[in-house]
């Protein structure tokens, strides 16, 4: 089928995608993101039938890294605003679309660029670290990016007697202090929903249930779920650890759960919470992706120099094997001109 078919000229709302059947809109996705050269990027809390077409599916480091390093010439992301944001600052040439704009993350608008500027304020010494689930604008006032698979290496990046404020999650900032025994780290108050959410009895529910499953819980948690788990790791970690044991009870999102449980069927894992569901991730369905592709909407755009600023940060993360060392005032004063400085592995 070629794409001049009728088949697939844009229908002309989005109601017109929901009638549509799920071959027919997985045979329009796929004609339209090869017409348009595009890639989908899925993260791992996706709907199995995104996650199905998407080409890279993974966590937040693994998406962020294959956004910077793509051919394509449009990027569609199914995930939350604050992934589509990332890609768009590191390719700045390529078109970022989203299926659903209203798809935030509640934990990322916990903290605005001017509310941190004023803690800076207050701590012109330390160093900010922004957990990826944040803002452009917020990436953009940090030293270095992080996410749940590098947290703890970040902060070791650090000097040891340098403070750091750590922003928006207080749960991955206690894990990060606990880890690195560092009694320097400033929390931000802010949490994420869905992992906050579960509770020590779901855990000893679920192990009683499953004596001889390992558990296996996201840093977003609460410390003492953190503790009483068998491992903590990022969403990557817990499909690495589904490869490798047959009975895992799993502390995040039920997106991940189900996709494991799907693509082995002779192993058991078990939600550590039914209730571990992040509606904001969901609200992108097979018919939002045909339909964005279609109308190449809705393109993720942002202000050039908290681009560039954020880029800083987010690259430092990137290129972490070189370590990290405070801007020099040579630095700082060529990225507010716009030059991107040498040496932070930008392209
Ligand atoms: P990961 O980076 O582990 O995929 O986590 C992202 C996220 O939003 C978790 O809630
Ligand atoms: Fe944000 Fe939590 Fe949803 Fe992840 S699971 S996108 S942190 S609300």
């Amino acid at each position: 089928m070629s794409i001049a078919s009728p088949l697939f000229s844009p229908l002309p709302t989005s109601l017109d995608y929901v009638r549509l059947s799920g071959d027919e809109l997985v045979e329009r996705i796929q004609a339209r993101k090869r017409h348009l050269n595009a890639v989908i990027l899925g993260h791992n809390y996706q709907r199995t039938e995104i996650q199905d077409v998407s080409d890279f599916l993974g966590d937040s480091l693994g998406l962020s890294q294959e956004a910077a390093d793509t051919d394509a010439d449009v990027i569609v992301f199914c995930g939350v605003h604050f992934m589509a944001e990332t890609a768009k600052v590191l390719s700045p040439g390529k078109r970022v679309l989203m299926p659903d704009l209203r798809a935030g993350c509640p934990m990322a608008d916990f903290v605005t660029g001017t509310a941190l500027r004023r803690l800076m304020d207050q701590h012109p010494d330390a160093a900010v670290v922004a957990y990826v689930n944040s803002t452009a604008e917020v990436k953009a006032e940090a030293d270095i990016c992080c996410t749940s698979s590098n947290a703890v290496r970040v902060a070791c990046s650090i000097p040891d007697d340098q403070p750091i404020l750590f922003v928006p999650d207080k749960n991955l900032a206690n894990y990060v202090a606990e880890q690195t025994g560092r009694k320097n780290i400033i929390a931000w108050e802010g949490y994420c929903y869905v992992h906050d959410d579960m509770v020590m009895e779901e855990l000893d529910r679920a192990r009683a249930a499953h004596p001889g499953a390992l558990v296996v819980v996201h840093p977003e948690a609460r410390s003492e779920l953190l503790e009483a788990a068998d491992a903590v790791t990022s969403t990557a970690g817990m499909v690495e650890m589904a490869e490798e044991h047959d009975e895992l009870i799993i502390g995040t999102e039920r997106g991940l759960v189900d996709r494991l449980a799907q693509r082995y069927p002779h192993k058991t894992f078990v939600p550590l919470s039914g209730a571990a569901i992040c509606g904001n991730m969901k609200l992108n369905t097979l018919a939002k992706l045909a339909w964005s592709l279609d109308h190449e909407q809705y393109e993720v755009t942002l202000d050039e120099d908290i681009r560039v600023r954020a880029e800083r940060s987010l690259r430092r993360m990137l290129d972490l094997s070189g370590g990290w060392q405070a801007p020099s005032d040579e630095e700082r004063r060529l990225e507010l001109a716009g030059v991107r400085p040498h040496g932070c592995g930008c392209a």
